[in-house]
């Protein structure tokens, strides 16, 4: 098995750490490692860095090699599939099973596991006891997917219908509706039929050529039928689409294993509060940070300074070497408006 991790992404949603250049897999959030970091060790415990791919824009490949230097990797070899521009995950999938076909000389029955870099898992390699099962499913010729049981309507995540049983402990898809409107998003979740899509999934080459062949003719034949290179070099012709519409809407090869973990995509500054441990006063708190009768906050200090709070509650701060943010808790999906007015400067 060899391990994607995706890291391409933009984002600026945990505004003012995260910025347009600096995107969230690479903040450093949980003690001193970043979301990335945090990824990376996931996995290490079972497989060696030689049985990674890094896949990514060419633009944080600096940044890559410098979190992977801190973990004291040694950077020369490290298998790097770097994107010339952003075409959302579909392309930079297929990208890397031809890397892994081409470049590492990996046969089409190898099982490719592609997770995301910026979500934060608990236990952190809690994902390793679901491989076995896993590697039996995808080599049965499914798109593994992972499931999260929903807590609330949720409008940014994919949603899994469970069909009929596999193997113990999974599921046949029975459909996959990705990013649905409010309304659906309410019906799913009380329907207690579906699953969140975590973002993680898992496959042999073999099942995604096969299912890009069938969904989507064009990256298949840019990819597939012609040289690594080549395809890096005309990687701009393709569509900007991401994995979920481009081939888990339209497959019927889908199979779902539920996922008994604390997991979270960390999509705003509230869902950080959510999943971060608190003190006594239900307080998150990090760096140069002192609390005096203040409860339910989270306070984050990224920058020099020292940040004092008294007699409040519900609030986010975070302070970074040149912006303060200070929001009230449950408003942090209100961050990207602020982030538009802002966009020219950060
Ligand atoms: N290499 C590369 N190139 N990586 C990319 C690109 C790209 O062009 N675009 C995004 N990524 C990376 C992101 O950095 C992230 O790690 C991962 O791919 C997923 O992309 P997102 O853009 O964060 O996807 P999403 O959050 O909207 O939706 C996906 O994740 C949800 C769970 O968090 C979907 O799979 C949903 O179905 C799922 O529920
Ligand atoms: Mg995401």
């Amino acid at each position: 098995m060899k391990i994607v991790i995706l890291a391409g992404g933009s984002g600026t949603r945990l505004f003012p750490l995260s910025r347009e250049k600096y995107p969230k897999q690479f903040i450093k959030l949980i003690n001193h490692s970043s979301f990335f970091q945090e990824t990376v060790k996931r996995f290490t415990s079972k497989f060696s860095l030689d049985d990674f791919i890094f896949s990514t824009k060419k633009y944080y490949t600096f940044m890559i090699k410098e979190q992977l230097e801190e973990l004291k990797f040694k950077t020369d070899n490290v298998h790097f599939v770097l994107e010339p521009i952003g075409r959302n995950t579909a392309p930079a999938i297929a990208l890397c099973a031809k890397y892994a076909l081409d470049k590492m000389g990996v046969e089409e029955e190898e099982v490719l596991f592609v997770t995301p870099s910026d979500h934060f898992i608990s236990p952190r390699d809690a994902m390793l006891r679901y491989f076995p099962l896993t590697e039996k499913l995808a080599s049965q010729g499914y798109i593994v997917t992972f499931g999260i049981k929903p807590s609330h309507p949720e409008t940014g995540y994919g949603y899994i219908k469970v069909g009929e049983q596999l193997e113990e402990g999974s599921f046949k898809v029975e459909k996959f509706t990705e990013k649905p409107d409010f309304k659906r998003a309410v019906e799913y979740v009380s329907s207690g039929e579906y699953f969140w899509n975590s973002g993680m999934f898992a496959f042999t080459i073999k099942t995604l050529k096969e299912e890009f062949q069938k969904y989507q003719p064009e990256i298949y034949s840019l990819i597939f039928e012609n040289s690594y290179e080549e395809a890096v070099e005309r990687f701009e012709e393709l569509p900007d689409i991401s994995i979920d519409y481009a081939i888990m809407e339209n497959t019927d090869r889908a199979a779902v294993i539920p996922c008994d973990v604390v997991w979270s995509d960390i999509g705003s500054w509230d869902a950080v509060y959510e999943v971060f441990p608190k003190d006594e006063d239900c307080n998150v708190k990090k760096g140069n940070v002192i609390t005096y009768d203040t409860k339910n906050s989270m306070i984050i200090e990224k920058g020099k300074r020292l940040i004092v709070t008294i007699g409040v509650e519900d609030l986010t701060v975070i302070g970074t070497r040149d912006v303060t943010l200070i929001l009230k808790r449950g408003e942090s999906q209100r961050v990207k408006e602020v982030v538009k007015l802002l966009k020219k400067d950060i």
